[in-house]
């Protein structure tokens, strides 16, 4: 299925309004929820081209007008058992990935063993580090297995649980997404509270990306009033949140950079960016120093290379790099240089420090309980592009690293 179109919906996360003013509870602090409740009504919906499409030969088809998008409950296999649809790795990719590098299948779900609970996943996320995890090379976090289902942050509804604590009904993050079905130990799901926000949104603007824009400006890179501050891959789901919170911190000035004059006029109409830059119309060294004539104080770096190279090219004297990914690198085949110009870090006495949002987990509740306010007084904008069916989950993820989204991009597995 070549040149087709999935549906993506597009919308502006629609908080309750009882929304309550802090999250109490265990490790993220969010709140166990008596039942399951409805999601907010989203956005338009529109067709966007995506040119991969999951290949056909997988044992089930990936035309989703032939298949049932979600049961509402596992079918049974030919032993009884539940079954579900995943994906799974089958090919570990050279450069950038491709269909054929996924395979969708029926599988088996495990039975309950005490102290898990079996969750139909409604939402997935599709994520950047998953392009690391496809290669077999030692990380901060394992690869993925040949012929097994991936892994990924994933919402939905727990539909057996032999877990206190856990009800039928809840809404729980996890981390076992790409899959319909998941069982889970209940230590591994976070109940999370759908009448602050919609369940989705805890993979996104109250997930690990809007944790990742929030450490970064707050404690790796921190953001100072008065500073002019340049995000790179604004338009996405950490690099939205990231040009809010920074004027919401107090800088002066928020420049974004990201692919397309579309994406660069919404950074400033939509999400209050200052100026934007568009990488993909000319130099961005020379594009930064055009909208920052007087330079940068800080720099949250999504992208590396170009990007990397212009911004310590425009930083003042004791500017600051919070180094959070670097995705102009994650297809790359061979060793991808530093920057050419890194000596400035010396002369500038610049701080360049990376950080992995898993070592700030606990500032889930504090920075929930800003990002619930914000979004209730409609101050903090969250987007996301939603793409449906597990069986277009590989398409999500080949999109998302190819620019498709806006805000953060998710697969919609089921209601
Ligand atoms: N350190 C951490 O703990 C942590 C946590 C979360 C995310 N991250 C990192 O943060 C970055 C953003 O993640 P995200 O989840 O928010 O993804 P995202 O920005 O929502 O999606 C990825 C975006 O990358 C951009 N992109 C792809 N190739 C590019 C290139 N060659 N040059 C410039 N931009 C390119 C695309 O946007 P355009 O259309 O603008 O090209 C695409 O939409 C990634 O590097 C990710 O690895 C790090």
């Amino acid at each position: 299925m070549t040149d087709a179109s999935i549906l993506l919906h597009r919308g502006t996360a629609v908080v309750a309004a009882r929304l309550r003013a802090g999250c109490g509870g265990a490790g993220t602090g969010l709140r166990p929820l008596p039942r399951h409740a409805r999601y907010p009504a989203r956005g338009a919906q529109r067709r966007v081209p995506l040119d991969r499409q999951v290949r056909k030969e997988s044992t089930m088809s990936t035309d989703a007008s032939t298949q049932p998008r979600t049961p509402v409950t596992p079918r049974s296999g030919e032993e009884g058992g539940p079954v579900g649809r995943e994906i799974r790795l089958v090919a570990r990719p050279t450069g950038e990935p491709g269909p054929e590098n996924f395979e969708l299948v029926r599988s088996a779900v495990p039975a309950l063993r005490p102290n898990q609970i079996l969750v139909r996943n409604t939402w997935m996320s599709v994520d950047p580090y998953m392009r690391g995890r496809m290669d077999d090379r030692k990380s901060y976090i394992r690869p993925f297995r040949l012929g097994a289902a991936l892994e990924g942050g994933a919402v939905g509804e727990v539909v057996s649980s032999q877990v206190d604590g856990i009800p039928v009904g809840a809404s729980v993050s996890h981390f076992l997404g790409w899959r319909e079905y998941a069982v889970l130990d209940g230590a591994d799901a976070t109940v999370v509270d759908t009448t602050i926000a919609p369940v989705e949104a805890y993979l996104g603007v109250l997930g690990m990306p809007g944790l990742t824009a929030y450490v970064a400006l707050t404690d790796t890179a921190p953001v100072r009033p008065g500073d002019v501050v340049f995000v790179s891959s604004a338009a996405g789901a950490v690099g939205t949140v990231a040009g809010q919170l920074a004027r919401k911190l107090g800088a002066a000035t928020v420049i974004g950079s990201a692919g397309g004059p579309e994406k660069a006029r919404r950074l400033v109409d939509d999400f209050g960016f200052d100026a934007a830059i568009d990488y993909r119309a000319g130099s961005v060294a020379s594009q930064l120093a055009a909208v920052a004539p007087g330079g940068i104080d800080v720099y949250l770096d999504n992208v590396g290379g170009d990007h990397l190279v212009a911004a310590l090219g425009a930083l003042h004297v004791g500017g600051r790099v919070a180094l959070v990914g670097a995705i102009s690198t994650y297809n790359a085949t061979a060793p991808v240089p530093g920057p050419a110009n890194l000596s400035l870090a010396v002369s500038k006495r610049l701080t360049l420090r990376g950080m992995l949002v898993t070592d700030h987990l606990k500032r889930f509740p504090e920075y929930i309980a800003l990002a619930t306010g914000w979004l209730a007084d409609g101050t903090l904008r969250s987007e996301t592009t939603v793409v449906e069916g597990i069986e277009q989950a590989p398409a999500a993820f080949l999109g998302m690293l190819r620019g498709a989204n806006t805000g953060k991009m998710l697969v919609r597995l089921g209601d």
